[in-house]
């Protein structure tokens, strides 16, 4: 797929790896439409919606925000929400389980949900999540229970995507192990030593929406991060 001319929607438009994504499909001569909440995206040339995604309503006023910008829905969704907490889960109450579960996996269904009717009957159209390579391991780890957990669930959502909308929806799940705009500093537990790169990142994206091929996958840019993570 050419992403010249295409429309995208990305959503956690405030979040750096966003950013790096929407200069780099600026720079392929695409349209985008960045949501944010609370961090403003710095970026020339792209349409701002500022919404918070918390609830269905909230979601329902994206699209319709949307749809007061654009005459039809995105060739292509990009989601890049995904709140991340670590928190044993001896001292993990209902509502921070429930708020990691809402920001990584409720906000994706809703969205999805909404767009996948706007995008059916366009020929060719690109869904793209993301997911965390350590939870796929599909192993307890008391701190992050709620993160594994939806994320797992995210990458369920996007195979059952993928499936449902084949062959002209094409969507899968970019599994990051560490990234550069992260805190903490696992690079001793990653083969090559190093997070990934935003421009890396953006890179991946521009490669898994251009495949006419790639759909219904967990693809790993995690550095060999995931065989190693225990
Ligand atoms: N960074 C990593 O090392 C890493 C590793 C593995 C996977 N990932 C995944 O990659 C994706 C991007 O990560 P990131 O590090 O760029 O994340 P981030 O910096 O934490 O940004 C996430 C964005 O989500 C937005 N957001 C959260 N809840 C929202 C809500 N209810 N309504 C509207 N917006 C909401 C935030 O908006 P505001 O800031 O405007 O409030 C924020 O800009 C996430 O899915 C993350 O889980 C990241």
């Amino acid at each position: 797929m050419q992403i010249k001319d295409k429309k995208v929607l990305i959503i956690g438009g405030g979040s750096k790896i966003a950013s790096a994504i929407a200069k780099r499909l600026l720079e392929q001569g695409a349209t985008i439409i960045l949501q944010y909440r609370n961090h403003k995206p710095i970026i020339n040339k792209v349409k701002l919606l500022q919404v918070d995604l918390q609830e269905e309503k909230d979601c329902e006023n994206l699209i319709s925000s949307y749809l007061k910008l654009e005459s039809s829905g995105p060739d292509i969704f990009i989601n890049c929400i995904g709140d991340f907490s670590y928190k044993h889960f001896k001292d993990l109450t209902f509502q921070e389980f429930k708020q990691i579960i809402d920001s990584n996996l409720y906000i994706a269904f809703n969205l999805c949900k909404l767009i996948l009717p706007l995008m059916k009957e366009k020929k060719e159209a690109r869904i793209l999540h993301f997911g965390y390579s350590g939870a796929n391991i599909l192993e307890a780890k008391p701190s992050i229970l709620p993160y594994h957990i939806s994320k797992i669930g995210v990458s369920l959502l996007t195979k059952t995507i993928a499936q449902t909308y084949a062959p002209n929806i094409l969507a899968n799940c970019l599994c990051l192990g560490i990234a550069e705009n992260n805190d903490f500093d696992f690079s001793n537990k990653i083969p090559l030593a190093r997070p990934v790169k935003l421009e890396e990142i953006a890179e991946a994206v521009e490669f898994l929406i251009k495949s006419d091929y790639i759909t219904a996958t967990d693809f790993y840019l995690d550095g060999g991060f995931r065989p190693t993570y225990s």
